[in-house]
Formats: C-alpha cells, sequence, structure tokens
C-alpha cells in the first residue's frame, strides 16, 4: 500500500536571520536583542520579516493572567511559534487551549508539565484517542450528544474525564462572529450538561463571545445565560470558561481597558449560581496575549499610484488585512535619506498573482514611500503567521527576535514598561 506522508502546506517560520541575532535567548536576554532598523540595516531582507518581541509577549500573559479571576488558557491557533509559547510561559500560562493533534504535540513537547485542554468541538475519533492516551489530555470540548459519545468511547469510559459543553452566546459587538459554526442552544446544552454529568468528572460550560470583542457586557450577558442553562440541568458545574474575544488596539480602535473586560466578568460571575456552587472560572485568549508582541516587516517592490506592491499579502500574514478589512500601525523603514514628513494613505497589493490578493487598508506612510523601502506592520502577532498558505510560492519568511516597543498600546497592558 501506498504510504501517506504528512507534508506541511507552509515552510515553518524557523529560518532566522543569520548571524549573531539567530538563535533564541529566552526573555531574560532580551535587553541584548537588536532593535528591526538594526536587523534591517545588517541583512536589507526582501523577503517578509516577522519580528518577535519576547518581553513585550511575556508582559502581556503577565497583565492578562495577573487581572482575570480564574485560570488563563492560551489559544495556541492564534500564533504557534515556540519562541511566542515560551514568552508566554515565561509570562506566566501554563495551560493551552490547543484544536488539534499538531498543536497538543507542539505544546506537550515545549512544556512537559502544561495542562493542555482539547477545545475543539468536532474532532477525529484518533485525535482523541491520542491526546488521551498519548499526551495526558483530560478536559474535551463538544457541542453535540454524537461529539459527546465519540469522546466516551474513545477515553474508554476511564476515569478522569472533563467534558465542556460549548454554548452559543448571546450577539455582541465583535469583528469576528464565532458562532455561525460551533455552539449548542441553549436547550441542547441543557440535555448535554445532564448527560455529561453522569460520564464526566469535571463538567464545564464554554462559550466564544466572537473575536475582538469591544463589549465588556458581552461576557457578562454570556455568564448569565450559562448561569441559566446550568440552572435548568439541574446540575452541578465545575468550571466556566469565557473563551476568548479580548480586543487590542489597532489603528482608530482604541479598546475598553482590560480592567472593563475583568470586572464586567468578576461581577457577573460573583452574581451567579454556579459561583455560589464553587464553580471556577477559565477563560481562552489568543489575540490579548500576542498581538503587539510581533510585527511583521515587508519591502516595497513597486509603486503605482497609491497602491505599493510588497512582498507579503492576504495568502501570507496579511490575510485579515484583505476581506476583513483589519488596519495595522505602520511605520517607513528607511535606511540612507529620510522620508518626506507629510503622510498619505497608501493601499497594498501582496506578491501572489491573484487580483484578490489586495490590502485597502489604508495604511499611512510618509507620502514619498516606494520601491526599496520596507515597512514595519505592527499587531500582526495575532492570526498573522498562523494563517500563512504557500500558495503561488511565497512561503518564505524570516524570523527575528527583537527588542523594539510594540507599536500601538491597548489600555490595561503594561507593556511599554518591559521593552526597549
Ligand atoms: C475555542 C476558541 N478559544 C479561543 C480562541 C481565541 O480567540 P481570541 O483570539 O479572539 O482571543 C478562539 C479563536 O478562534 C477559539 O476558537
Amino acid at each position: 500500500m501506498t504510504e501517506l506522508r504528512h507534508r506541511s502546506a507552509v515552510s515553518p517560520l524557523r529560518r532566522p536571520v543569520a548571524g549573531r541575532w539567530a538563535g533564541s535567548r529566552g526573555v531574560r536576554g532580551t535587553q541584548r536583542l537588536p532593535l528591526i532598523d538594526e536587523v534591517v540595516r545588517a541583512h536589507a531582507p526582501d523577503e517578509p520579516m516577522h519580528c518577535l518581541r519576547p518581553a513585550v509577549l511575556a508582559a502581556a500573559a503577565r497583565s492578562f493572567v495577573g487581572a482575570f479571576p480564574g485560570d488563563v488558557l492560551y489559544a495556541v491557533k492564534c500564533n504557534p511559534e515556540p519562541t511566542v509559547l515560551r514568552a508566554l510561559h515565561a509570562g506566566g500560562v501554563r495551560h493551552f487551549d490547543c484544536a488539534s493533534p499538531a498543536e497538543i504535540r507542539l505544546v506537550r513537547q515545549l512544556f512537559a508539565d502544561a495542562e493542555i485542554h482539547y477545545m475543539h468541538p468536532v474532532k477525529a475519533r484518533s485525535a482523541v484517542r491520542s491526546a488521551w492516551f498519548d499526551h495526558g489530555v483530560r478536559d474535551f470540548s463538544l457541542d453535540s450528544a454524537e461529539e459527546l459519545e465519540k469522546i466516551v468511547a474513545e477515553t474508554d469510559g476511564a476515569p478522569g474525564l472533563g467534558l465542556f459543553v460549548r454554548l452559543v452566546p448571546p450577539k455582541a459587538e465583535t469583528l469576528y462572529d464565532l458562532s455561525g459554526k460551533f455552539g449548542a442552544t441553549p436547550a441542547a446544552a441543557v440535555e448535554l450538561l445532564r448527560r455529561a454529568r453522569q460520564v464526566a468528572d469535571r463538567v464545564g460550560i464554554c462559550f466564544h463571545v466572537g473575536s475582538q470583542c469591544m463589549e465588556p457586557d458581552a461576557y457578562a450577558r454570556a455568564i448569565r445565560l450559562a448561569d441559566a442553562v446550568a440552572e435548568e440541568a439541574g446540575v452541578a458545574v465545575d468550571v466556566l470558561d469565557v473563551g476568548g474575544g479580548f480586543p487590542v488596539s489597532y489603528p482608530d480602535i482604541t479598546p475598553p481597558p482590560l480592567s472593563a473586560f475583568m470586572d464586567a466578568i468578576a461581577d457577573a460571575f460573583a452574581a451567579t449560581r454556579l459561583a455560589a456552587g464553587g464553580c471556577r472560572l477559565w477563560a481562552e485568549p489568543g489575540r490579548a496575549l500576542v498581538a503587539p508582541g510581533v510585527s511583521l516587516v515587508v519591502q516595497v517592490q513597486h509603486r503605482r499610484g497609491d497602491m505599493l506592491f510588497v512582498n507579503d499579502g492576504v495568502y501570507g500574514s496579511l490575510s485579515d488585512a484583505g476581506a476583513p478589512g483589519f488596519r495595522f500601525p505602520a511605520r517607513l523603514i528607511r535606511l540612507d535619506r529620510s522620508a518626506v514628513p507629510e503622510q498619505a494613505p497608501f493601499g497594498f497589493f501582496g506578491p501572489t498573482c491573484d487580483s484578490a490578493d489586495r490590502m485597502a487598508g489604508p495604511f499611512l506612510l510618509p507620502a514619498d514611500a516606494g520601491e526599496g523601502d520596507w515597512i514595519e506592520l505592527g499587531q500582526l502577532g495575532a492570526y498573522g503567521s498562523s494563517l500563512r498558505t504557500a500558495f503561488n510560492g511565497f512561503d518564505q519568511a524570516r524570523l527575528v527576535e527583537v527588542r523594539d516597543r510594540p507599536l500601538l498600546e491597548t489600555p490595561g497592558y503594561d507593556l511599554v514598561a518591559v521593552a526597549a
């Protein structure tokens, strides 16, 4: 029989820039890391360059872990780069929300003692078995009776099982609504909780209000719904997982401070019967922990009017700048002469031949930006490199650790104090 070989669609981001800045120093060695402009000067990179700020990643984790009244699980899908995971670990993250066998293997390889939670509501049977028997995963999410029975069967009905019923939360003001695919209705969740309680040692309710949620009260509404569902089910619930969705700043978007989200969650939770029954809180942030910790440096290959052809695009790390219309903070890097002071709005074309490889922005840059210039795009630690494809052969990228400050601050996160 022909052997089925695994082939990764995308070259991993493991190609560091050459020379003395190549290796990972961990968070403690951050002061010796270079600035982005020094790396550009030394290497003149003509491939996209991912600039990781380990100290900023660790500081974001520290801010969130310090503020959240419960356990913090990092949503690995958001950015699975090992340097990123190590920095978050250094910032106090010990729990990981994984959604695939590859994510589970990666986290287990990096942190033998990490608590891994398999929070994808639809899983392959082999993935459930391997998570349970090979990697010590005990918690699984689900939103259907079929998935619940699948998990029970594939873990051989063994003791120690944790089952998390994913609930569709009330609508909220978010950039990404995540309720279209996963989540049980309140009525279905009631039945699932009752069944889960019969077979699991730990029972939880989880939800996701949507990514980049600008509304602290969205969490409060979802917590009240979860409480009502648990009451209707008439079973004890051990964990309430309020998911991800915590926002960061983008140009012209400043979210409410982290404390507004934490207060809304803590106040709403304190008023529930769940809390009175000893239930514990979890959160699964992705974007909020990693967005400010990574910038992407692209190079301009051509200018046509107010459109710049750059070497990364919507099939690479700038997926969110395409159809979702995200704008990222932009900074021109030009080494041989200064740029004009006037700023102008630009759009970008990515490197592939598809005319959909277009980013409207607008990205504000010096009006004379053109071929040969580099552009640092900030806030790209979340859903940047993790969404890259190999389309059209443009999958090469460089990786470097730097000590620059993030281009934007998000209220409530103490990131600048630790940066350069
Ligand atoms: C189950 C789950 N948890 C957490 C997250 C992280 O969300 P965010 O990056 O908005 O914090 C996601 C994102 O898709 C998710 O699907």
